[in-house]
């Protein structure tokens, strides 16, 4: 498999990968996680509540599933989506529910390392399985830290690695070599999802990440793993 290692040969990478997955993302997302999915973005939105109305940026927004939590959870609140991979929101755009969402959610083309949106301007930020992928961890997490207002909230949904004895292989098998058969199978792309594995393997451990989001200068951060430490929450507020 091609691996991309210098930032910029990553991020053009990241992006033909998901231009190629596009139009089978959402179907293979609640296949491949048995629409647990549904349950993490839910809990991740609820810590959100506080800021039930304004502006808040989910980045990395893809096909839309967490903005459209975002919406769902609080009706006055508005969300503008921000990608690179303009194939991603085009194929969440052409799916979004006529329950009114779509007219509070504000799909944008660009890049999360250099956030096109003014300083200190929103409640909150979401990324869901985004960070492993942006080419510069800290200067994203530094973008995200600086279009905030104070007392914002950064909110990070990502994939981590279970612990436990039992948990780990079988976990290990199925994200080798289960998932990227049937994702092949289903999305014509393989090596989309071996690069989904290898970035799991290849992330930060969770103390690293919380690090980190300290440097981009959030005051408070904490960690929620769910289900057995295969995703975690991070949660990052700025002072
Ligand atoms: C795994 S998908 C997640 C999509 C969505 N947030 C979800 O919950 O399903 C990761 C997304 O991050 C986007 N992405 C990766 N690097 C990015 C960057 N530097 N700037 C903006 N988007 C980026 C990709 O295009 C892709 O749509």
């Amino acid at each position: 498999m091609e691996t991309a290692h210098l930032p910029d040969e990553k991020k053009k990478f990241v992006k033909e990968k998901f231009s190629s997955i596009s139009g089978r993302y959402d179907l293979l997302n609640s296949l491949l996680s048995l629409k647990i999915d549904r349950y993490w973005r839910w809990r991740t939105i609820r810590l959100l509540r506080e800021f039930p109305g304004g502006w808040v940026m989910d980045l990395c927004a893809g096909t839309l599933p967490l903005s459209l939590e975002l919406a769902r959870q609080a009706p006055k609140r508005k969300v503008l989506s921000i990608d690179f991979c303009e194939d991603m929101l085009r194929a969440g755009a052409k799916t979004l529910p006529k329950d009114g969402r779509a007219e509070r959610i504000f799909p944008v083309c660009g890049d999360g390392e250099i956030i096109p949106a003014p300083t200190g301007s929103f409640w909150g930020c979401t990324v869901a399985f985004g960070v492993r992928n942006l080419s510069r961890t800290l200067q994203g997490l530094q973008e995200m830290h600086r279009i905030l207002r104070p007392s914002g909230k950064l909110l990070i949904l990502e994939f981590s690695r279970p612990t436990n004895p039992i948990i780990k292989p079988l976990y290990s098998f199925y994200l080798n070599r289960v998932l990227p058969l049937i994702a092949g199978l289903i999305s014509g792309d393989k090596e989309a999802y071996q690069y989904l594995a290898s970035s799991i393997a290849a992330f930060y451990e969770p103390e690293e990440l919380l690090a980190m989001m300290r440097e981009a200068g959030f005051t408070t951060v904490s960690r929620i793993p769910m289900t057995f430490g295969i995703v975690s929450i991070y949660v990052g507020v700025k002072a």
